[in-house]
C-alpha cells in the first residue's frame, strides 16, 4: 500500500458521486444520489442515518452485490463500478459483506466447519489452508461448535461464524450492515471488540452501518451522516459528536444521547416536524429543508455543497455553516 506525502496510506476505496436508483413500476427510487468518500486501510467509517436513508444500498453497491446506476468505485486503483458479474467474482476475496441477520445468511443444512471453509474453497484456496479450526479460534468460537448446525448456535455465535467467513480470505474491505442489531445487548460488546481486534490484525478497512449511534461511536474513526441518499455531514467521530454542524445531525444526535447525559437531565431533544420526503422524487436542494427549523428559500435549490468545519475532514452540507447560523440546538436559556 502506497504512503502519500502526508504520511497517510493511500485509500483502498475511492467512491465518487455514487448513485443507485431503483425502478419501482413507472417511478424511480433515488436510494443513493451522489455519495463520495475515501476509505483507507485499517480505517472504519460509520454510516448513520434513519431507516430508508440508503445505508444498506451504499454498502451493497460498494461490494458490488448491486450494480451502481452511476459514479465510480475505485478499489485498489481500479474502477469496479461497471464490472460485469463475471468480473466481480474475483473481487469477492477482497470485498466482503456481513449481514444484519446471521440466521438468514447461513445455509441451515451445513455444519459450521463447512460454513467457515466454504468461502475459502470457492475462492480457490486449498482445503489445507482453509483451516476452519484456526478461523473459529480467531473469532473466539469454541472448537465444539464446528460440528454443529446453525440452529444449534446462539445469535452471537452465528454472527461470529459469519464474521469468520467474511475474514477468511483476508479481505481488504468489509462492509458490516448492522452486524450487532439482531444480537442481545449482552453479546454486542463482545462482537464489537472482536471486530476491532480482527481489524488491528488484518488492517482491513471497515464500513460499519448502524442506526445505533453509541455503537458507531465506539467502533468508527470517521462517520458519514446520511439523509435521503446523500451525505449531509462527515468527519472524525469526535468532531461530529462534539460539534455537529448540520441541523439534521444535531437533531439525530439529540434523540440518541448516551444514557448518562439523559439521566443527568442536561439533555434537550430537538423535535422535528414533517416527514422524510419521498425517495421517489429527486431532490433539487437540501433534502432536509422541509423539516429544518432554520430553512430559508435558498435551501430549496441548488443542492448545497459541503462546507469545511474546523476538524480535519469535518464538513457539512448546510448553507448556514459559513455564517454560523446553522445551530438549531436549544440554548440553556431558551429551554429554562
Ligand atoms: N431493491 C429495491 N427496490 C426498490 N427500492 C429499494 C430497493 N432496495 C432499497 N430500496 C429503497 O431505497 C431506499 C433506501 O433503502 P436502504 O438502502 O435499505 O436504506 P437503509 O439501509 O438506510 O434503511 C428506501 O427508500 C428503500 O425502500
Ligand atoms: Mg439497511
Amino acid at each position: 500500500m502506497g504512503i502519500n506525502v502526508q504520511g497517510e496510506a493511500e485509500p483502498i476505496l475511492k467512491v465518487r458521486d455514487l448513485r443507485k436508483h431503483f425502478r419501482k413500476g413507472s417511478a424511480t427510487v433515488y436510494a443513493v444520489d451522489g455519495v463520495s468518500f475515501d476509505l483507507r486501510p485499517g480505517e472504519t467509517i460509520g454510516l448513520v442515518g434513519e431507516s430508508g436513508s440508503g445505508k444498506s444500498t451504499i454498502g451493497r453497491t460498494l461490494v458490488r452485490l448491486l450494480q451502481p446506476t452511476a459514479g465510480s468505485i475505485i478499489f485498489d486503483g481500479t474502477d469496479i463500478a461497471g464490472f460485469s458479474q463475471r468480473q466481480c467474482k474475483p473481487l469477492r476475496r477482497d470485498l466482503q459483506f456481513v449481514f444484519q441477520n446471521p440466521w438468514g445468511a447461513l445455509n441451515p443444512r451445513m455444519r459450521v466447519s463447512r460454513l467457515i471453509e466454504e468461502p475459502l474453497r470457492l475462492a480457490g484456496v486449498s482445503t489445507a489452508q482453509a483451516d476452519a479450526a484456526a478461523l473459529a479460534d480467531k473469532v473466539q468460537l469454541n472448537a465444539q461448535v464446528l460440528s454443529r448446525y446453525p440452529h444449534e448456535l446462539s445469535g452471537g455465535q452465528l454472527q461470529r461464524v459469519c464474521i469468520a467467513r467474511a475474514i477468511a480470505s483476508r479481505p481488504k474491505v468489509v462492509v458490516l450492515d448492522e452486524p450487532t442489531s439482531s444480537l442481545d445487548l449482552s453479546v454486542r460488546a463482545g462482537v464489537l471488540e472482536l471486530l476491532a481486534t480482527l481489524q488491528r490484525e488484518t488492517n482491513a478497512a471497515f464500513i460499519f452501518i448502524s442506526h445505533d449511534l453509541d455503537t458507531v461511536r465506539l467502533i468508527s474513526n470517521r462517520i458519514m451522516v446520511l439523509y435521503l441518499g446523500r451525505v449531509v455531514e462527515e468527519g472524525r467521530v469526535e468532531d461530529v459528536f462534539r460539534n455537529p454542524a448540520h441541523p439534521y445531525t444535531q437533531a439525530l444526535l439529540s434523540s440518541h444521547l448516551p444514557v448518562m447525559t439523559r439521566a443527568q437531565g442536561q439533555h434537550r431533544r430537538i423535535r422535528l416536524v414533517g416527514e422524510i420526503p419521498s425517495p421517489l422524487r429527486q431532490q433539487t436542494g437540501c433534502s432536509f429543508a422541509g423539516r429544518c427549523p432554520v430553512a430559508m428559500p435558498a435551501c430549496t435549490t441548488p443542492i448545497p455543497p459541503m462546507y469545511p468545519l474546523s476538524g480535519p475532514g469535518h464538513q457539512a452540507a448546510c448553507i448556514r455553516v459559513p455564517d454560523g447560523t446553522n445551530d438549531i440546538r436549544p440554548t440553556a436559556d431558551a429551554a429554562a
